[in-house]
């Protein structure tokens, strides 16, 4: 008995071991891509920026939450969604039931559209943007993604009418995505407020933690 618990402990060992070397060389490449994306000048935002906006949340992450691009406090300290807007995304995560700190949580763009400050990001820009994206999404390879916004939305989706697929879990090359608007428009609208919290509750129907 003893020698097949010495056989299970040395298997559970080499597992852990695997495991730590196969998040050490996820943790590597992700850096490397955030070096990438911090000293991009691939598109004309990088003139304005204060600092990158890469995203953030941890390896293995299984859900990713994608908005459209950095606000004003987000260009200033680098952190995705901890502006006006982040504060109600913290309050749809409450009513999900999801820990912020379990996702991880990007923008389509990872620098601040300027000038004017906070304007709709130009089309070059996204395109520009994109393969920063989708390396993430290929390194972390989350299952689940939830969109918010048209922005969002449209990059997966494209020539796509956000309307009939928001409130819904849509499968696309074996992921799922959930399209929902984008909390800057519920600060803006009460009724996309109300529709922003209707969609979360079905979030939590879903996503069990
Ligand atoms: N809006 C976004 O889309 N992303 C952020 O990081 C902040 C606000
Ligand atoms: Fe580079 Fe994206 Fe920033 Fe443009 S928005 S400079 S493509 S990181």
């Amino acid at each position: 008995m003893k020698h097949a618990n010495d056989i299970m402990s040395k298997k559970e060992k080499l597992k852990k071991l695997i495991l730590r070397q196969n998040s050490g060389l996820i943790l590597r490449k992700l850096e490397a891509l955030n070096r990438e994306i911090r000293n991009c000048k691939k598109c004309p935002l990088w003139k304005l920026r204060k600092d990158t906006v890469p995203g953030e949340g941890p390896i293995n992450a299984k859900i990713m939450v994608i908005g459209m691009a950095p606000g004003r406090i987000e260009d200033k300290t680098g952190r995705p969604f901890i502006g006006p807007a982040g504060k109600l995304l913290d309050q749809l995560f409450k009513i999900a039931e999801i820990k912020r700190e379990k996702i991880f949580i990007t923008s389509s763009l990872k620098c601040l559209p300027q000038p004017p400050i906070n304007r709709k990001p130009k089309k070059e820009e996204i395109k520009a943007c994109l393969p920063y994206l989708e390396k993430q999404i290929e390194i972390i390879n989350p299952q689940k993604f939830i969109l918010l916004g048209e922005i969002a939305f449209s990059t997966f989706f494209p020539k796509k009418e956000l309307r009939s697929f928001r409130g819904k879990w849509v499968k696309k090359d074996g992921k799922k995505f959930f399209i929902t608007y984008h909390p800057a428009a519920g600060l803006r609208f009460p009724k996309i407020k109300k529709t922003l919290e209707k969609d979360f509750k079905k979030i939590r129907r879903i996503i069990s933690f």
